[in-house]
């Protein structure tokens, strides 16, 4: 009876408890959670058109470059490689300036490309007008700002945008090579609930 006690019944005993207090330790810090009660509507693709002023002239500048480009062999990258822009730009309906402000671009973009002029940008619309108030969307991606038409990802959002995703379009609108000013259209896809 012992020899059974020892052989059998006592290793199921342990397993019996190791797996019960496997069970409890579990810690709570990851659960599925059922869309419904979230309220979230059918997924729908909305479409925004709007115009993104990157302003380094004048008194009120939105650009401000944070990292100017380093001196490799005394001389600096033609591509202006290494260098870096802090952004909080207006979003505004039509190419004026003064035109209708529906948010703004708040972020910043280096230049990452030794080849050519080409950005990488890492900003979030953020939305000050309407229903989509305090709601933002993320755009992170290659911006090669010579090309006719730039494609960039959304990598999600907040608010309105939760759970986004989708592709932003930009196209230059005016670029004054002298102070550096833009104005840039942004065609946004994105998909969103
Ligand atoms: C810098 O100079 C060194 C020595 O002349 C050369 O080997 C290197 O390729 C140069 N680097 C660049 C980025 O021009
Ligand atoms: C860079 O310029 C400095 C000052 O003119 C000089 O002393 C140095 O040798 C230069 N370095 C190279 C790699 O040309
Ligand atoms: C947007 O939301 C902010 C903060 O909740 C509020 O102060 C502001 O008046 C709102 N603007 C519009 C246009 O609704």
């Amino acid at each position: 009876m012992a020899k059974t006690f020892l052989c059998i019944i006592f290793p199921l005993l342990v397993i019996i408890t190791l797996s019960f207090s496997a069970t409890r330790a579990d810690p709570v810090f990851l659960q599925s959670v059922k869309l419904n009660p979230m309220k979230l509507k059918t997924e729908k693709l909305s479409h925004f058109k709007f115009y993104w002023h990157d302003i380094y002239s004048g008194p009120n500048p939105t650009a401000v470059g944070i990292v100017q480009p380093p001196s490799i062999n005394n001389t600096t990258s033609p591509t202006g490689f290494g260098q870096i822009s802090m952004i909080d730009d207006m979003l505004t309906e039509k190419p004026e300036r003064n035109s209708k402000l529906l948010g703004r671009a708040q972020g910043f973009y280096g230049l990452a490309s030794q080849e050519e002029i080409g950005l990488l940008m890492a900003m979030n619309f953020f939305f000050t007008t309407g229903k989509y108030n305090g709601s933002t969307l993320t755009i992170m991606g290659r911006n090669p700002v010579f090309h006719k038409v730039r494609e960039m990802p959304v990598i999600g959002g907040s608010g309105l945008f939760r759970f986004a995703r989708g592709y932003v379009q930009a196209s230059t609108h005016t670029f004054d090579m002298k102070t550096g000013d833009a104005c840039i259209e942004y065609n946004v896809y994105v998909m969103h609930y």
